[in-house]
């Protein structure tokens, strides 16, 4: 086997911990460096795994021998971190969401193609078996003609949430919205999958029960590309988290996922394993209902340093992580302005 991957990590918070953790599990990938300008938890998180600790990503990027940058930080951040890494050489792993503008997304694809290196975005709720199933019991026509498919996610979030680490999250500039640029865009993403993408949207965004510039209720309505119309609501002022829920309904059938786990399905067919490709089975890989978070970032990233390996685009490209994106922009616009919002195909 070759050497494995050189990761830093830019961003030493939640979610670049939860990298941290899953890398350690991946033998192809060391982690090597982390940037945070908080020195506390950088330090920290720097010497639980072996990596130095730099306090900004210029440093890191001058400083560390690194292959790789995965961009863990404020998402208003991820293009020029990302651009950096790009013309630093090295492969840009980012998370959701990739960009917080259309403009920012497009630096980010422009430099990686420019630099000639790879540019993957976590969407791990993707990858899981039963996702992966009703996307193609859909293709297939297992649900016959789809007509209808509903997003709801509805989970709490304290207003001490929206205040921690300098109170980014909530912010236009860099959270990028509220409930729906930040924690909905699993769910818009997975519907836009499912369904083929988004023809329109008409939608509401409001602010009911915390101190933020951004919305922390939303409401959307889509007609997809497949002809199917449908909906998304979201919030994070539920008095906690339920189950994260999408239905899909076809003139055959119907199917609901929870927390990306199927729970109900009344279908033409059974949806069994035959139904996948090897491809999938590949991204679905010890895919588990009950899995913790986390898991599926480990999932996600053994597979984007497998591709690296043998120089294929890894998942979710770019180009294909930008749809939630334009989605959840359209949303605001709509909100905003009344219109409905129509999408080029
Ligand atoms: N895939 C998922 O399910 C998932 C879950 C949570 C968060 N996220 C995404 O991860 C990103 C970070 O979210 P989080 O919850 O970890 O936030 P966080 O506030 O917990 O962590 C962000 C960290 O980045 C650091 N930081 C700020 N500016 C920086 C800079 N210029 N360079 C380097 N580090 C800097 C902060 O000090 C902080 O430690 C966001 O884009 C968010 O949407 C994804």
């Amino acid at each position: 086997m070759s050497s494995p991957f050189r990761v830093g990590i830019s961003g030493g918070g939640t979610i670049g911990r939860v990298h941290a953790q899953a890398l350690a599990q991946i033998s192809s990938a060391n982690l090597v460096a982390v940037a945070e300008p908080q020195e506390d938890p950088g330090r920290r998180l720097a010497s639980e795994h072996g990596a130095t600790w730099y306090r900004s990503i210029d440093e890191m990027l001058e400083q560390g021998e690194i292959d790789v940058v995965i961009v863990a930080t404020p998402s208003g951040l991820h293009p020029d971190q990302a651009v950096r890494a790009a013309q630093a050489g090295k492969h840009v792993i980012t998370e959701k969401p990739m960009a917080i503008t259309a403009d920012g997304i497009d630096r980010m694809i422009s430099a990686c193609t420019e630099e000639g290196v790879e540019l993957a975005v976590i969407f791990q709720n993707r990858l899981s078996a039963d996702v992966m199933l009703v996307r193609r019991a859909i293709e297939r026509g297992y649900l016959g003609k789809p007509v209808l498919a509903n997003g709801a996610m509805y989970w709490h979030r304290s207003q001490e949430y929206y205040q921690a680490n300098g109170g980014w999250r909530g912010t236009w500039n860099l959270d990028g919205g509220g409930a729906m640029m930040n924690q909905a865009i699993h769910t818009v993403d997975l519907l836009q999958w499912l369904m083929n993408g988004v023809t329109s949207v008409q939608a509401y965004t409001t602010t009911l029960t915390h101190d933020i510039e951004t919305e922390d209720v939303a409401s959307a309505s889509f007609w997809f590309n497949n002809g199917a119309l449908g909906s998304i609501t979201a919030t994070t002022s539920a008095s906690r988290d339920y189950p994260v829920r999408v239905e899909v309904i076809g003139t055959e059938g119907r199917v609901t996922l929870e927390n990306n786990a199927v729970t109900l399905c009344e279908a033409a067919k059974p949806l069994d394993d035959s139904l996948l490709t090897d491809e999938d089975r590949e991204l679905v890989e010890g895919w588990r209902a009950d899995e913790p978070f986390g898991a599926g970032h480990t999932r996600q990233l053994k597979t984007i340093f497998k591709r690296l390996a043998d120089g294929v685009q890894a998942p979710v490209a770019g180009a294909e992580a930008r749809r939630a994106v334009d989605i959840i922009l359209g949303i605001y616009e709509s909100a905003r302005t009344g219109a409905l919002v129509k999408f080029a195909r």
